[in-house]
């Protein structure tokens, strides 16, 4: 169940059954030679579609501009800074809340917004801490899940890519995009092979040391077929942790 899709009275009797709501949060920015440019906003956005076919689980829209300020150097690139995503995220938890939603399970598919999403969490807690009253408002709990972290999935990218798999424009995260746009898989050959590793600091230091946009990866070892098994593998983990939070 979609919230962009359903009415507000679907969303009411809804709330009557659970208080818990999954937000798919990514990110706009380059993913190398032939990634898609929505890779991180499509792969949790993807997952919790299957995940919502098989149990009744709300969907709000896909946060689909994150923190990518070290991807700015290549075009197509979009994003907030740290500061305003921390009010964004606050905003939409806000939003969420005044209706009676309590448990919010932000499914993640960018590492580079893991510490902003959770200073986020920290201020709307905050809210609560610092006032006597809790702000006249019932306690909402956040939680912060990589869709590449649940176990078997990271094993099954270990497993299928080994040293290929690296940090970004990943051949796992391509292949889901690929499983869900064939239309848009592209070939282009790879070179070097995999890619450099290291650390960064702004845009520009980025695009010196990653020329293509890669970082440590070959995902001209994407294939739908294994975007398939990704993505069904992760809505049965995500199907288990949002019941188990609902729950909590
Ligand atoms: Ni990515």
């Amino acid at each position: 169940m979609h919230l962009q899709t359903s009415s507000w009275p679907e969303v009411e009797a809804y709330l009557t059954r659970s208080k818990a709501i999954v937000i798919p949060i990514g990110s706009t920015e380059q993913h190398g030679p032939n990634g898609l440019i929505g890779t991180d906003a499509i792969c949790p956005e993807v997952i919790a579609s299957h995940a919502a076919t098989q149990t009744d689980m709300l969907i709000a829209p896909t946060f689909n501009v994150g923190c990518a300020q070290h991807h700015m150097a290549f075009p197509g690139s979009m994003t907030l800074r740290p500061s305003t995503m921390i009010a964004v995220i606050y905003d939409w938890v806000l939003s969420l809340g005044r209706h009676g939603f309590d448990r919010i399970y932000f499914f993640n598919g960018h590492g580079g917004n893991i510490s902003t999403i959770q200073a986020a969490f920290a201020e709307i807690y905050a809210d609560r801490s610092l006032a006597r009253d809790g702000a006249n408002r019932g306690p909402v709990k956040c939680k912060l899940v990589n869709w590449w972290d649940y176990k078997p999935v990271f094993k099954y990218c270990m497993d299928t890519y080994g040293k290929s798999h690296g940090g970004h424009a990943t051949p796992s995260e391509v292949a889901i995009t690929y499983y869900a746009y064939p239309e848009a898989i592209k070939q282009v050959e790879m070179s070097p092979k995999i890619a450099p590793r290291g650390r960064y600091t702004d845009a520009d230091d980025y695009r010196a040391k990653f020329p293509d946009g890669r970082i440590g990866s070959d995902p001209s070892l994407a294939d739908p077929k294994d975007g398939k098994i990704l993505v069904e593998m992760s809505a049965k983990e995500l199907i288990e942790d949002f019941a188990a939070f609902a729950a909590s």
